[in-house]
């Protein structure tokens, strides 16, 4: 969205892994994945305007879990634009990030930051955001920053960064992210998976509807959940509390440490999420739907 004052707002959508398969490793050290993921209407907001100098400001609930110096997704993307793209005017701008994902979270916050920042820059500096290479997205920004460039249902391989769409539509899943707030560290969970060359996502059948979506689900994995097990023993407790408030299927996403139910309804996911989070008040807790 642009206002008339030159402002832009990006949403930066939860990525969540409905399933996570790691299937090998590069020579580099990167892991092979295979992985079905889908974005969320729950998410951060990234605002750019024009300034007279480079800026960052961050404010929301989970604010104060994120750096504001060069380490923050959002400075990095902005400094890799302006090194990509030399030849065009990329003059000062100020981005603002509203924080409502929690971090180290394995639902791609950092990732769906830097990547709305790309769509937001791109669109105040007119670079044609098309010609940049995903490997280098993925390399230099992060693993997850292609496909949340997307935002879509998606089919994601090699690092992450090789994707495809769904073949059938997937219509919008009622969700509700649980995460009682154990940071996990990406590169430490991949460090500590025993098992590296384990069988690709089986083929995805024509999904007529949520039942048929659950029913391939029940075939998949996240193999990197056995690992985050031994990290954070409380993801046991975050997929409990979905499966007793009925999900029709729960699983980590990511690196963890959060879960994710489906749930048959909004209004389900809503109940569902109230109750956990009455009963857990210091965990995150939301009910939201996927982006079709
Ligand atoms: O997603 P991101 O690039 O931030 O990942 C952080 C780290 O996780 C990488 O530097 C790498 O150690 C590990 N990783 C991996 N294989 C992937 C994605 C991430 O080994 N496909």
């Amino acid at each position: 969205m642009m206002t008339s004052s030159g402002l832009i707002i990006e949403h930066a959508a939860a990525k969540i892994n409905l399933a996570l398969h790691v299937t090998g490793q590069r020579g580099d050290g990167y892991h092979l994945l295979d992985s079905l993921v889908v974005f969320t209407v729950f998410g951060d907001s990234v605002r750019c305007a024009p300034s007279h100098s480079d800026q960052l400001t961050i404010d929301g609930p989970l604010a104060n879990d994120v750096p504001i110096d060069h380490t923050n997704s959002m400075v990095q993307a902005r400094a890799f634009l302006r090194d990509m793209f030399t030849g065009f005017d990329c003059p000062p701008v100020a981005l603002h990030l509203t924080k409502n994902l929690p971090s180290a979270a394995g639902i791609g916050g950092g990732s769906a930051d830097a990547a709305a920042t790309l769509r937001a820059l791109a669109r105040h500096w007119a670079l044609p955001l098309d010609l940049l290479d995903d490997s280098d997205l993925a390399t230099k920004l992060g693993a997850d920053v292609p496909m949340c460039l997307r935002q879509e249902p998606l089919i994601a391989s090699g690092i992450g960064e090789r994707l495809d769409g769904v073949q059938t539509p997937l219509a919008e899943i009622h969700l509700v992210l649980v995460n009682c707030g154990d940071a996990v560290s990406t590169p430490a969970i991949f460090r500590a998976l025993t098992h590296k060359n384990n069988a690709p996502l089986p083929p995805m059948p024509e999904v007529q509807n949520l039942q048929g979506l659950i029913d391939y689900l029940k075939t998949t994995r996240n193999d990197l959940q056995p690992p985050a097990l031994a990290f954070s023993v409380s993801i046991h407790q975050s997929l409990k509390a979905l499966e007793t408030k009925d999900a029709l299927y729960c699983q980590m996403s990511g690196s963890g440490a959060t879960c994710f139910g489906i749930f048959q309804s909004m209004k389900q996911a809503d109940i569902a999420a109230r109750a956990i989070q009455q009963q857990h008040p210091t965990w995150f807790c939301v009910a939201t739907q996927s982006l079709a």
